[in-house]
């Protein structure tokens, strides 16, 4: 028999399709030297009393104890890494004055390596503890500290996604918060980019470069054009944010006389590997074209009950055919949890579907057929992330990586409601995407590697 690397057993969820869970009852997950999941096997299969004869008992044989469930890893595409200094606070302001009053400022202060690593080693420990086993980084414009963010993740085992930030324009950055110029922007940009190709070399779990223009309003035309061409020449992943706000899509309207969805397309910048974050206001053609070009929605709920002026349709986008995954947005957003950004997806959705305003009759009141439910949000959380990164992450299948939540509903403190011993798997599931807290959180795995235990 194949000799595996690990072999768990227990009883797991994960998406069969975005509307639907697969529950894996008590099913065996071989796991190979790589990390990555060789064999999937459910009591019925052929081979699972064989595999329990080799391996129970041994050292590598892992069963799940009564009460503990399997998730997938969460994949959190929008994560701010030096906002999380700031998290929970600074919610009083639109967009813009949010930017200029506490974000910048804050952001500036990662010329300081020292500060930048108490803030970066927090906040990928609290990431893992909260379940997040891949994260999509903005880090700041400057090159050291985005590079230390990387190592950072590749010595606490997250798969890290890592953007250098690059804001340029002398007219619409802060003196002490941009790149020096455009040249020097696309030159620091570049050398990041092969710095963590170099670092990626020893990471199991991987490390990756992104392009990173904070979005249009803060960059020069040369600028968005030198960093679409440089995602071209080594293939990156990119990101930048979106038709976010009121403010922030018009002025890319007033600027270029198109949405951003097509600015971007412009200068090369909607990819395969381009996650767009929060996208409120996408018209029907940039959903097009977001389809067309395999660009995904980074979906940022709770950030966006705050900054975006609006909810957005993202069953409508859905449907639509675009990749989509859901982000924290640290620290527009205040959770570092996917779990409490899951639970906002579900009920921004159910809002925008009856309408917020009591003083309009029922009918016009809302937007038909908006709601989301928790398997879909579920899904965004994990299977979409992936397939938004285009990594084999976020599921529970054969040929995906172990990245791995153990959730226990029995901890004391935070024990979940269930009386019942036969109670239904699809209950149960509800009940671990809406009452999960840290505590829940036994173990985290990723690729094949234990990283997270309390
Ligand atoms: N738009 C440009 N920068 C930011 C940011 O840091 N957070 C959010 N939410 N939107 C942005
Ligand atoms: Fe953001």
């Amino acid at each position: 028999m194949k000799k595996y690397t690990r072999i768990f057993q227990g009883t797991a969820f994960s998406s069969k399709s975005p509307k639907e869970v697969n529950i894996l009852k008590d099913y065996l997950f071989c796991i190979n030297e790589d990390g990555m999941i060789e064999k999937v096997a459910g009591p019925e299969d052929e081979a699972y009393q064989e595999l329990l004869g080799t391996y129970s008992g041994e050292a590598n044989f892992h069963r799940l104890a009564e009460g503990q469930y399997f998730l997938p890893g969460f994949v959190d595409l929008h994560v701010h890494a030096p906002q999380w200094a700031q998290s929970g606070t600074a919610l009083d302001l639109p967009l813009y004055d949010w930017l200029n009053t506490y974000t910048f400022p804050l952001e500036s202060k990662f010329s300081d390596l020292q500060f930048a690593e108490n803030v970066y080693q927090d906040l990928v420990s609290t990431l893992l503890a909260n379940g997040t086993t891949t994260a999509l980084y903005f880090a700041t414009i400057h090159k050291e500290a985005s590079l230390l963010l990387a190592e950072i993740c590749a010595k606490k085992g997250q798969r890290g996604l890592i953007g250098k930030v690059v804001m340029d324009d002398p007219e619409q950055n802060p003196i002490d918060y941009r790149d020096e110029n455009t040249d020097q922007a696309i030159k620091d940009t570049e050398e990041f980019i092969l710095a963590v190709k170099e670092l990626a070399e020893q990471v199991k779990q991987g490390v990756y470069p992104v392009v990173t223009p904070r979005f249009i309003p803060s960059c020069t035309d040369n600028a968005l054009k030198g960093l679409g061409e440089l995602a071209a020449k080594y293939d990156t992943h990119v990101q930048s944010h979106c038709s976010e706000s009121d403010w922030a899509h018009g002025s890319v309207r007033e600027r270029f006389d198109k949405n951003d969805a097509f600015a971007l397309n412009d200068f090369g910048l909607l990819r395969d590997k381009s996650v767009m974050a929060h996208c409120n206001f996408l018209s029907d053609d940039d959903v097009d074209l977001f389809a067309e070009t395999g660009t995904a929605i980074s979906h940022c709920p709770i950030s966006n009950a705050y900054f975006a002026n609006s909810v957005i349709p993202i069953a409508h986008f859905h449907e639509k055919g675009v990749e989509i995954g859901l982000g924290s947005d640290v620290s527009g957003g205040f959770s570092p949890s996917l779990f409490d950004n899951a639970r906002q997806a579900v009920m921004s959705s159910r809002m925008l579907e009856d309408g917020v305003n009591p003083n309009l009759p029922s009918e016009g009141r809302g937007v038909p057929s908006s709601r989301i439910t928790i398997n879909q949000a579920f899904y965004f959380a994990t299977a979409g992330g992936g397939e938004s990164l285009s990594l084999p992450i976020g599921r529970l299948e054969e040929n995906y990586v172990w990245d791995v939540q153990v959730i226990d509903t029995n901890i004391a403190s935070a024990k979940l409601p269930i009386f019942n011993k036969e109670e239904d798997l699809l209950d149960i599931f509800q009940k671990i995407m809406y009452l999960v807290r840290p505590e829940n959180i036994r173990e985290v795995w990723v690729q094949g590697d234990l990283v997270h235990s309390r």
